[in-house]
């Protein structure tokens, strides 16, 4: 079975958790884009249900599905968000990012009652940190906000090349907020939360990839069946 396989079952477990009503998070990336195909499905087979999506990508796609879309203006407080992730250890730490969207992912996810991931289960790691962690910057003094991020990382026991975000072109990817991405390639991140600390407090990080005590449950996909950690229902 192939990974887009594998993401499409999780996507699919996940379509189960939702009930007529509900307020939902729509995540970004591959996964999610499954998750939001097949609620359009439902969608048009009369399911009712409002939704705020994490990216302007995942906002088009629930559009062209008829899915009703809203914002966190109108609709503040969401019941459950789907969403992917790069990686989760066993405590249901994330990185996220790899897409371009933590920010409204992590704004979305912060506003919703219940966050569930849905990954194939080569995201499940022991530790994070294999997969580069995003940190969202304005693109104002990005030179200075690279060296103080670099001793924020220092100081929280971690340490790794800073490379800026590129497209296939070579240009800075611009974010859906007009900033941009610094992948921190740390390879092994020891104190999860205390970087997500030091990162918060540097001037000019917007956010970082690190979701840490927002995740409820995760659905993870593999070769051999469904693996569910945390709360799901
Ligand atoms: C986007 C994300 C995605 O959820 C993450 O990159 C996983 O993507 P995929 O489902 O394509 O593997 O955080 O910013």
């Amino acid at each position: 079975m192939t990974a887009d396989e594998l993401k499409k079952q999780a996507a699919a477990r996940a379509l189960e958790l939702v009930r007529p009503g509900m307020k939902l998070g729509l995540g970004t990336g591959s996964t999610a884009k499954h998750f939001v195909d097949l609620l359009g499905a439902r969608v048009v087979a009369g399911l009712d249900v409002i939704c705020v999506a994490t990216s302007e990508a995942t906002q088009a796609q629930a559009l062209s599905l008829n899915i009703p879309m809203s914002t966190l203006d109108d609709t503040p407080e969401l019941d459950l968000t789907i969403d992917g992730a790069d990686e989760t250890d066993p405590q249901l730490r994330l990185i996220k990012g790899g897409g371009a969207a933590l920010l409204r992912e992590k704004i979305v996810a912060a506003a919703s009652a219940r966050m569930i991931v849905i990954a194939d289960d080569g995201k499940l790691v022991e530790r994070l940190g294999r997969f580069p962690l995003p940190i969202e910057v304005v693109p104002f003094g990005l030179e200075a906000t690279r060296r103080a991020v670099a001793e924020a990382v220092g100081a929280a026991g971690a340490a790794g090349e800073l490379i800026l975000r590129r497209d296939a072109a070579g240009a800075p990817v611009v974010t859906d907020g007009g900033h941009l991405l610094l992948d921190a390639h740390l390879g092994a991140i020891a104190r999860p939360e205390l970087l997500a600390q030091a990162l918060n407090a540097v001037p000019g990080v917007v956010e970082h990839g690190l979701f840490i005590g927002l995740a409820s449950g995760a659905i993870l996909a593999g070769p051999g069946g469904l693996k569910l950690l945390g709360a799901i229902e």
